[in-house]
């Protein structure tokens, strides 16, 4: 249960809300072009359940009755993601005209996030150019929103995207090249910096970028345990976030990006008015196994340089998640010090955990102890100004299907209707009292 302590009060201004992104609730797929996510869980073996997100929560014809769910939350922000397929589609923005103003009308700042995985079928991020296609929806997008919209965020967790999608094949599009999945990184980051240029282009001036980031901690002291978690932390924690805060690769990490790279590196450091930060869990990782191994649903294969390993002694999610919320106060910290005042204000962009049930105490358990973790880092001084929970309604959780349930809003996707859950009253009774 949440502790009864009272909760901590958090600096004047600190913004409170909600994620979800297009792909995962949306549904309404005759009405846009397709992505990548599309093709990938029409084949076969592809999503546990062998769902698609063709409905999903049907949130485009719902999305009156979720803003008002997002209304009667109290929250003062809404990010959401804008599909890029939809984009392409005739009529498919003004979707998002008709949502942003429905949010303004509720009382709700919109936070769009401009990339959240769904990127158009006939798209590649292995191709450089897909960057400055990224750049032109921007543009469209922000030209026809950016009179109302001012918070934008322009990426969704490149690292997953490049990592789960490129390396390991288990998310779309499901290539699985290891290693030679780099270029996935540096041309995403390339589309980030060149979207900052066209949000800036069009007026707009409180920027971000949403990264997951979460401590790595190394299987044992052993020497090649350690070198295998400091591998490891490079790729989540510095691969993106060395080049946007500090304008370079981690050591040995530029030679292997395509392209003019120290170029391309001045336009990804373009300055951020924030940085977005995931947080899930943190990674136990070891020296290589030598054997494919299945870790969370994801096969590990033999020749990475590291394998995850399990994190004992912490409850654990419906994901199999531990649940560890010092570890939030951890990263963030560790966030500060080694990137310093290069480091822009932080936003946790995502943070929340699966779990069923609309009684779901261990939810309120988890984003009671996360909230606390969370103030105790802004007691520590990092300058964080927001956290959103992911994710106001259960939806169509990727590889998973609808077998995982984050929703603060119970959804019965035969039926569509939705169900505040206990979370949801624990999360209003927070922001009422932060209010007051
Ligand atoms: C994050 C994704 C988000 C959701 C949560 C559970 O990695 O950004 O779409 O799937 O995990």
């Amino acid at each position: 249960m949440a502790t009864t302590n009272p909760m901590p009060r958090f600096p004047a201004g600190f913004l409170w809300g909600v994620s979800t992104s297009a792909h995962q609730i949306e549904g309404a797929v005759d009405a846009r072009e397709a992505s990548v996510w599309d093709v990938f869980t029409a084949e076969p073996g592809r999503v546990r359940d062998g769902s698609t997100a063709a409905v999903a929560c049907d949130h485009v014809h719902r999305h009156r009755e979720d803003v008002a769910l997002l209304a009667g939350l109290g929250v003062d922000a809404y990010r959401f993601s804008v599909s890029w397929p939809r984009v392409r589609a005739e009529g498919g923005l003004d979707f998002y005209d008709r949502l942003v103003d429905d949010l303004l009308a509720a009382g709700v700042r919109p936070v769009p996030t401009l990339f959240h995985w769904d990127l158009p079928a006939h798209l590649d991020w292995l191709e450089r150019d897909t960057a400055e296609r990224f750049a032109e929806h921007v543009a469209r997008v922000v030209a026809r929103l950016g009179d109302r919209v001012t918070k934008w965020i322009t990426l969704n967790e490149p690292a997953e995207h490049t990592l789960l999608g490129h390396a390991l094949g288990v998310h779309a599009p499901g290539r699985r090249l290891l290693f030679d999945a780099l270029p996935v990184a540096h041309h995403q980051l390339l589309a980030h910096g060149l979207a900052v240029r066209a949000l800036r282009a069009a007026g707009a001036s409180d920027i971000g970028i949403a990264n997951s980031h979460g401590p790595t901690w190394p299987a044992s002291d052993d020497e090649a345990d350690v070198a295998a978690a400091d591998f490891y932390d490079t790729l989540l924690n510095r691969l993106f976030a060395d080049p946007l805060l500090l304008g370079r690769y981690p050591e040995g990490v530029g030679e292997l990006m395509p392209g003019d790279v120290e170029a391309d590196l001045k336009i990804i450091a373009e300055p951020l008015d924030w940085y977005g930060i995931n947080y899930y869990a943190p990674t136990r990782v070891g020296a290589p196994q030598g054997a494919e191994i299945e870790f969370g649903g994801v096969r590990m294969p033999a020749e990475l340089p590291f394998s995850v390993r399990e994190i004992e002694g912490y409850p654990v999610t419906d994901f199999g998640w531990p649940v560890v919320p010092e570890a939030l106060t951890e990263v963030l910290t560790a966030f500060a010090d080694r990137y310093g005042d290069r480091l822009a204000p932080v936003i946790v962009t995502e943070n929340g955990c699966a779990y069923e049930g609309l009684d779901d105490t261990e939810r309120v358990t988890y984003l009671d102890g996360h909230v606390r973790a969370l103030h105790r880092a802004v007691e520590a001084g990092v300058d964080v100004r927001g956290y959103f929970v992911w994710s106001l309604l259960d939806n169509f959780e990727w590889a998973e299907g609808y077998g995982r349930r984050f929703g603060l809003v119970h959804v019965d996707f035969d039926t569509q209707r939705r169900t505040p859950k206990a979370s949801y009253d624990w999360y209003r009774a927070l922001l009422r009292e932060q209010r007051d």
